[in-house]
């Protein structure tokens, strides 16, 4: 007769476990659940993969745990492993930051295309939050010279840490500034942002956000005051011919454009994501 082993404390069922409970607040338990489980060990995920029956010490099943209960609670993943993939980067994040979307991942690329035949191109990144637009761009261009703004010196921290993480710092400056206030009147090539534009009666996005920061995402005028001033005070910071660009809500472009017109920009253009929503607009300023 076969001795019968206990497995609940291996990789594999303590995984079985904690996913099956974070089905009630996840889309993606088993992937929460073997980020949660790697990092408790100090590990990759293929490590998970390659030793599926290895027994945990009780201070990492302690540590397992409580990353588990606590995310529970709907606790974002990002903050508790302290960081979030993006562009190429591993970015460090921390609930002083907006944890940085994949979608945002649109505006670099069209910003990097926009770019593409500038030589030294001068970028402003206006409420960097963790760095990443900022970051990305500077990383594809190692010539361009980027200035990052936010209102926070904790997000400005955070933005200056993952400069050094990635040897960007010699491309960036960081500036703590209310929008355009404390920026010297310099002309950049290109500003970019991805402003808070969240309705604050859109209770259910709310409630989906609750442990980020709301100064990062919520706008007054049914999320469209930030927007509405940085179109507005842009255009003495931006070369002739040069252009904002905005990430905004899928129901927000015509709005924007609206705003830019107003404004006396030019070529508007709204980008799609790959679900068809507009996601991006952008225009110049000629005058
Ligand atoms: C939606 S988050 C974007 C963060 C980052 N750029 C990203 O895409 O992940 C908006 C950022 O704008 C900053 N912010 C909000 N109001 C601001 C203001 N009046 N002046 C400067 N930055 C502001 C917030 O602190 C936050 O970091």
């Amino acid at each position: 007769m076969g001795v019968e082993v206990d497995t609940n404390d291996s990789i594999q069922s303590l995984l079985k476990q904690a996913s099956d409970k974070l089905e009630q607040i996840s889309d993606s338990a088993y992937f929460d659940a073997e980020l949660l489980l790697a990092h408790s060990l100090g590990k990759n995920r293929t490590y998970l993969h390659t030793w599926p029956e290895k027994k945990l010490s009780l201070s990492e099943k302690n540590t397992f745990h409580s990353l588990i209960e606590k995310r529970l609670t709907d606790y974002p993943v990002a903050y508790l492993l302290g960081s979030k993939p993006f562009w190429t980067m591993d970015l460090i994040v921390t609930p002083d930051v907006l944890i940085p979307r994949p979608e945002t991942e649109l505006l670099v690329e069209t910003a990097l295309d926009k770019i593409q035949n500038m030589k030294s191109p001068r970028i402003l990144d206006l409420g960097t939050g963790s760095g990443a637009i900022a970051l990305a761009i500077a990383s594809e261009r190692s010539d361009a010279l980027v200035t990052a703004v936010d209102c926070s010196a904790k997000a400005l921290a955070v933005a200056k840490l993952n400069a050094t993480e990635f040897g960007l710092t010699q491309q960036l400056t960081f500036i703590q500034s209310d929008w355009f206030n404390k920026v010297p009147l310099t002309q950049f090539d290109l500003i970019v942002s991805n402003p808070p534009y969240i309705d604050p009666e859109d209770s259910h996005l709310r409630e989906n956000i609750r442990y980020e920061p709301q100064q990062a995402l919520v706008a007054d005028n049914h999320g469209m005051s930030d927007i509405e001033k940085i179109i507005q005070k842009s255009h003495p910071f931006l070369t002739k011919g040069g252009f904002l660009m905005l990430e905004h809500g899928f129901d927000q472009h015509d709005k924007t454009i609206a705003i830019f017109i107003d404004n006396n920009y030019q070529n508007e253009q709204s980008i799609a994501d790959l679900n068809g929503n507009w996601r991006v607009t952008l225009a110049s300023y000629n005058s």
